[in-house]
């Protein structure tokens, strides 16, 4: 299998996602003794260092458990982050990688009812269907005071998916504009982390 090299990460990305993420969650994340986090689709997991200094932020201990349909992008995930969580400060959190679709996470017991669930570059427009699943189950796994967050590349997509979720009872709770973004070139007008919101179940 061919891994992507990891020096192909832009840190600037990472670094305005954790300011964004940061201040998107302040309002609504309490302080817990333990914080369980849904990485829906969630590629090789590049954002996990992030995710898991957020999350040491606001509890003792933090379990995130990330899956994606794409068993390549899981294995580099595993790979990685299994070894690297352990040498950084962020000690008290688990994280587990398994490969799976978004659109069956109520097949997942074990995923049990995660504090927060995270997409980051939904990709709703791609296939309205199946997005409408993820988006659906991703809401019904959570527990009841969890937090669904979302960024996207696109505006439109971004705004196709705040409907899609707005019609499926989530209730929108925040949002910003990166004023940092990314552009990028394969596409017109995409960006990275262009848009992020968060949403409360109910
Ligand atoms: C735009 S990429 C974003 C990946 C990652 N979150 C990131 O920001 O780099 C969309 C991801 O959705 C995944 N995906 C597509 N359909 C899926 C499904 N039914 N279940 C789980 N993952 C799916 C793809 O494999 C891909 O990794």
């Amino acid at each position: 299998m061919a891994h992507t090299p990891f020096t192909e990460l832009h840190q600037e990305d990472l670094a305005s996602l954790e300011t964004n993420l940061r201040d998107l969650l302040a309002p609504h994340l309490s302080k817990k003794d333990h914080l369980s986090l849904l990485n829906v689709a969630c590629g090789r997991g590049d954002e996990t260092g992030v995710l898991a200094k957020l999350l040491s932020e606001k509890s003792k201990s933090s379990h995130l458990q990330g899956l994606d349909i794409r068993a390549a992008e899981i294995d580099q995930a595993n790979s990685r982050w299994k070894d690297e969580l352990q040498k950084t400060k962020e000690q008290n959190t688990s994280v587990d990688f398994i490969t799976h679709r978004g659109d069956r996470l109520l097949d997942l017991a074990e995923i049990g009812t995660p504090d927060i669930a995270f997409l980051r570059h939904q990709n709703y427009w791609n296939d309205k269907p199946v997005w409408t699943q993820i988006f659906d189950q991703a809401l019904e796994r959570l527990n009841d005071d969890g937090l669904l967050v979302i960024t996207s590349y696109f505006d439109k997509e971004h705004e196709l998916a705040i409907e899609a979720l707005t019609n499926l009872g989530a209730v929108q709770v925040g949002s910003i504009i990166n004023p940092n973004s990314r552009a990028l070139s394969d596409a017109p007008g995409k960006s990275v982390d262009k848009h992020l919101a968060i949403f409360q179940k109910k």
